[in-house]
């Protein structure tokens, strides 16, 4: 059996994927991506192919891979994948979910602490030695907790999945009011408690922090765009570590530069790797090159669950993360089974 897999992953999944069958690297590097030529031939040949979100799987490759009996995504996110295509041509497609949860909601953490404290500025000042004299205005921030006010802050989290719902429960450690939206989990939204339910324009209004933990499809596209920094508050900060066009960027960076909101910390950019031109500029931002998952126990972690995912699809097996099931019922994967 042949898996083509586009890059190297953790060695806890590549040795799984070394006793399934033989591997077939897209690029033996860590720094370039896969040509799409390299690709569109690999796949032809190919029983599975394990993707990155760096590679788009679309109709092409998936007509190009026509011995396919699937596609491991290494990620949680499967906006790089055509999925109806994928349904239609009768491909079933993984990911890794669960594993990466409390590892995104780490960092999402991380970026709203940093935002809110100027440790970015702060550490530039002290790296460039600037600090000369203790101060009592030297690097204001905003509390995250009641801190000097005494009032509990508003957290506004845009999409109730696994990753919003463990950002909630570090935020009762900071003692916040919690927002949350999710027009698909109002019900369990409603039922978590210490969270309240909010419509978008509500949860932008109140938050002192919106942080984004949604897919990223159709209707999350630009989900903020310019209007919605004109409704959140001038001291208020944006978290993005979902998918970089759920976020309009350039209205962002107008936003951050008219200080309609106070600053901005994003892991994800809308032409990842590319960052709006302004972006790098601005002092009230904090940008990281999309690591929320990246610890090393979760990334073996989501080697290994990958690896099981294309072991799964090489027996011609369920898979165990298979985001399009309905696949199963198709003519197009019957008939991918019996070709083989
Ligand atoms: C990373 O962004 C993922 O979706 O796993
Ligand atoms: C990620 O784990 C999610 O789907 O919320």
């Amino acid at each position: 059996m042949k898996i083509f897999l586009t890059r190297k992953m953790p060695d806890a999944g590549m040795e799984i994927l070394k006793r399934a069958g033989e591997v077939r690297l897209g690029v033996d590097s860590e720094t370039s991506a896969v040509p799409r030529k390299s690709l569109l031939e690999g796949v032809q040949s190919a029983d599975v192919l394990v993707s990155m979100l760096t590679e788009s799987v679309d109709r092409e490759l998936l007509e190009a891979g026509s011995r396919l009996l699937g596609v491991a995504n290494y990620a949680v996110g499967y906006n790089n994948v055509d999925l109806a295509s994928a349904t239609e041509l009768g491909v079933p497609i993984t990911n890794t979910p669960g594993v990466l949860t409390d590892t995104t909601a780490d960092l999402a953490w991380a970026l709203l602490m940093a935002v809110a404290r100027n440790i970015v500025p702060a550490d530039r000042y002290m790296r460039s030695g600037r600090f000369r004299l203790w101060g009592p205005n030297l690097f204001l921030g905003a509390d995250v907790s009641r801190g000097g006010s005494g009032d509990p802050k508003v957290l506004g989290i845009v999409g109730f999945g696994r990753v919003g719902q463990a950002v909630a429960r570090r935020a009762q450690g900071f003692d916040m009011r919690v927002l949350a939206h999710d027009p698909m989990l109002k019900d369990l939204i409603a039922k978590t408690e210490g969270v309240e339910y909010a419509e978008l324009d509500a949860l932008l209004a109140q938050s002192d922090f919106v942080t984004m933990h949604t897919l990223l499809n159709e209707s999350t596209r630009h989900l903020i765009h310019a209007g919605s920094f004109k409704k959140m508050k001038p001291t208020a900060y944006l978290i993005n570590t979902s998918r970089g066009p759920v976020v309009d960027e350039k209205a962002l960076v107008e936003a951050l530069r008219q200080k309609q909101i106070a600053g901005a910390a994003l892991d994800v950019f809308e032409n990842e790797p590319e960052m709006t031109p302004g972006l790098a500029e601005l002092d009230n931002v904090v940008v990281v090159p999309h690591i929320a998952s990246a610890s090393r126990d979760t990334r073996n972690h989501m080697a290994t669950k990958c690896a099981e995912n294309v072991v799964a699809l090489l027996r011609r097996e369920r898979a165990p993360n298979c985001v399009n099931p309905e696949v199963y019922d198709t003519e197009a994967y019957r008939r991918r089974l019996q070709q083989q």
